[in-house]
C-alpha cells in the first residue's frame, strides 16, 4: 500500500517549521533558514544545486532515504511560493528554478486554480483546489503505486496529520529557537490520533525523530 510519509521537515526546540513573515526575500520567513541548516551542508542538497561536495554522514544518508521510493507530492502553496490570493499571471513557477528537485508529478493546494505547469526534469506542478483528500487522491493514482511525499508547509502537514491520512512523520529537530512563525504542533494531540515515535536518531546537525500510526 502506498504510504504518506513526511519526511525531513525541520522543526526548531520550540517547535516551528517556518518563521514569521514569509515573502520574496524570505521563503522560510524570517530566522527559518536556520531549520534548514543541517540539510544544506548535505551532499544531497549541495548536488541538487551544482556542487559536487557536500557531506556524507547520518544527517545526508536520512535526507536521501526521504526521497527513495517517492512517486509524487504534496504540497501547501505557501511553500510553492510567496504569491498570495489569486494569481496575477502564470510567471511564479516556484522557488526552484527550471529544473525542480522533484522529478514526479507535484501537487499544489491552493483555493485559486491555475494550469498545470510542466518542468523540465520531470516535475510537473498541478494546482488542487477540491481540498487535500482530492489531493492525496489524485497524488496516489500519479505514484502509481509508489509513496507520495507531503513536503509542506506546516499548515498543509496540520490538516493531513488532523485527518489522521500522514503514515510516516520524519521530523529534523534543530537546536535553535525561532521565537514566532508557523507551529506545526500545537493544539493537535498525536498521542490520541494515533502516533508513536518508534526511533531517534543523532546526526550531526539534527536530531532525528521517526513517528508512525500504530498498527
Ligand atoms: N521546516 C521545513 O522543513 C519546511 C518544509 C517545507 C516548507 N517549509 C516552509 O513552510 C512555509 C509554508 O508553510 P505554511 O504553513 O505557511 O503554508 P503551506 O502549508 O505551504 O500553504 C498553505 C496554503 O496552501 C493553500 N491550502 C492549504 N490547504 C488547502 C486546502 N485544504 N484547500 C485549498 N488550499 C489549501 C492555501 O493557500 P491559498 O488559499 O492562498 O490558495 C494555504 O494558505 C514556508 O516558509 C516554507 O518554506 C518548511
Amino acid at each position: 500500500m502506498s504510504k504518506l510519509r513526511v519526511q525531513s521537515f525541520a522543526i526548531s526546540i520550540d517547535g516551528y517549521g517556518a518563521g514569521a513573515n514569509q515573502d520574496l526575500q524570505n521563503p522560510l520567513g524570517l530566522r527559518g533558514p536556520e531549520l534548514m541548516e543541517w540539510f544544506f551542508a548535505t551532499r544531497l542538497w549541495r548536488r541538487t544545486h551544482g556542487h559536487q561536495d557536500g557531506e556524507t554522514g547520518i544527517d545526508n544518508g536520512i535526507a536521501e532515504q526521504g526521497f527513495a521510493g517517492i512517486g509524487a507530492w504534496i504540497l501547501g502553496r505557501n511553500m510553492f511560493g510567496p504569491v498570495r490570493g489569486p494569481w496575477p499571471d502564470e510567471s511564479w513557477k516556484g522557488w526552484w528554478g527550471e529544473e525542480p528537485p522533484y522529478h514526479v508529478p507535484v501537487f499544489v493546494l491552493t483555493h485559486h486554480a491555475r494550469a498545470p505547469l510542466e518542468m523540465a526534469g520531470g516535475t510537473e506542478f498541478r494546482f488542487v483546489t477540491e481540498g487535500i483528500h482530492a489531493a492525496l487522491e489524485q497524488a496516489r493514482t500519479a505514484a502509481g503505486g509508489r509513496d507520495v511525499r507531503l513536503g509542506g508547509g506546516v499548515a498543509t502537514i496540520r490538516q493531513y496529520l488532523r485527518a489522521g491520512l500522514v503514515d510516516e512523520l520524519h521530523l529534523a529537530m534543530r537546536p535553535v529557537l525561532l521565537g514566532s512563525g508557523e507551529h506545526l504542533l500545537k493544539g493537535i494531540d498525536l498521542r490520541a490520533l494515533g502516533y508513536e515515535c518508534w526511533k531517534h536518531v543523532g546526526g550531526e546537525r539534527a536530531s532525528h525523530v521517526f513517528l508512525r500510526k500504530r498498527g
